[in-house]
C-alpha cells in the first residue's frame, strides 16, 4: 500500500494576481468557516490535472485592507478545501539595493512587527506552540526557484521579510532600522499567514514581488500608490507565469513533508487531550 498524497495546491494571490491563467472546470466556492469570513469565495479547479484552489487575498476587487484581512478564516478555508500546500504571492517595497522593482524573492525568513491582527488558532482550552525558526517549506521554496529560472525572472533564493501594520507605509527611520536589522523586503500580510499555515500543518512559501524601493532610497522620497500599481501591473504578468509552472510541479504524488510542516502539531500541544 502506498502512503501517497495527491497535493492540492492552494495560492493565495496579492496585489494585481487575483486568478490563475489555464484553470480548467473552474468555479468559484463559498466556504463557511468557525474562524468567520475569509477574504472572498475560493477558485477552485484544475491545471495540468492538479487539483488547485486559489484565493484573493484582498478579495476580487481588492476590497480589504490587511489589518482587516481575517487571517484565520483565509488559512482555514484552504484547508478545508484539501489544500496541502500554499505558494503565497505578495507585493512587496525592497530594503535591499540588490532588489530593484521587479525583481521576485523567495523568502526564507520572517521578522513579524504586525500587532492588530489575530495570530492563532490556539485560544484558552486548548495551548499549542508550534516551531517558527524555519517559517517555510523548503520544498516550496525549491519549485519556486525552479519555475523562476527556467521563465528567466530575475530572483534571489532567500530573503528576511519584514511584515509591518500598515496600512500606511513607513517612516524613513523605519525603513533605515529594518534596514539595519538585516531585512530584504518589506510589506503588510505575510504574517500572521506563515503562522496560521504552521499550525494548519501546511506546506507553505511565500514569493515576493519588489514594486517600490521603500522611502530609505535616496532615489524614492517616499513610496507612492501610482509607482506601486504600475510596476505591480508588470509583475502580475510574470506572477501568473510562476504560478502556472509551479503547480505541475508540486502537484505530483508525494511522502509526508521532509521538513514536517504536515505534522507540525505533533510536538506542539501543551493542553493534554481530553480523556
Ligand atoms: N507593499 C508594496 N510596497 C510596500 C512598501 N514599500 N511597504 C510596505 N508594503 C508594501
Amino acid at each position: 500500500m502506498s502512503d501517497l498524497i495527491e497535493p492540492v495546491i492552494g495560492v493565495i494571490g496579492g496585489s494585481g494576481l487575483y486568478d490563475i491563467d489555464g484553470l480548467e472546470d473552474r468555479q468559484w466556492r463559498r466556504i463557511e468557516s468557525p474562524w468567520g469570513e475569509p477574504s472572498d469565495e475560493v477558485l477552485t479547479g484544475r491545471l495540468d490535472g492538479v487539483r488547485c484552489v486559489f484565493l484573493p487575498r484582498h478579495g476580487r476587487g481588492h476590497r480589504v485592507p490587511p489589518s482587516e484581512l481575517n487571517y484565520r478564516a483565509n488559512i482555514d478555508v484552504l484547508k478545508r478545501a484539501g489544500v496541502t500546500e500554499v505558494l503565497s504571492i505578495s507585493a512587496v517595497g525592497s530594503l535591499n539595493g540588490d532588489l530593484p522593482p521587479g525583481h521576485f524573492v523567495v523568502v526564507d525568513q520572517f521578522i513579524d512587527r504586525s500587532f492588530a491582527r489575530k495570530k492563532s488558532f490556539f485560544e484558552t482550552g486548548l495551548v499549542a506552540h508550534v516551531s517558527m525558526a524555519h517559517p517555510v517549506c523548503a520544498r516550496l521554496g525549491d519549485a519556486a526557484e525552479a519555475a523562476l529560472r527556467d521563465l528567466q525572472i530575475p530572483h534571489k533564493r532567500g530573503g528576511t521579510y519584514l511584515v509591518m501594520e500598515g496600512p500606511q507605509f513607513s517612516t524613513k527611520a523605519e525603513s533605515e532600522l529594518y534596514r539595519a536589522w538585516g531585512c530584504d523586503v518589506i510589506g503588510m500580510t505575510n504574517m500572521p499567514e506563515a503562522k496560521l499555515a504552521r499550525e494548519a500543518e501546511l506546506c507553505y512559501a511565500t514569493v515576493a514581488m519588489v514594486t517600490d524601493f521603500d522611502c530609505w532610497h535616496p532615489d524614492h522620497d517616499h513610496v507612492t500608490v501610482d509607482a506601486v500599481i504600475k510596476v505591480m501591473q508588470a509583475n502580475a504578468d510574470k506572477a501568473k507565469a510562476l504560478v502556472k509552472a509551479v503547480i505541475p510541479a508540486l502537484g505530483k504524488p508525494r511522502g509526508p513533508c521532509p521538513q514536517g510542516c504536515d505534522r507540525a502539531l505533533e510536538m506542539a500541544l501543551i493542553t493534554p487531550p481530553e480523556k
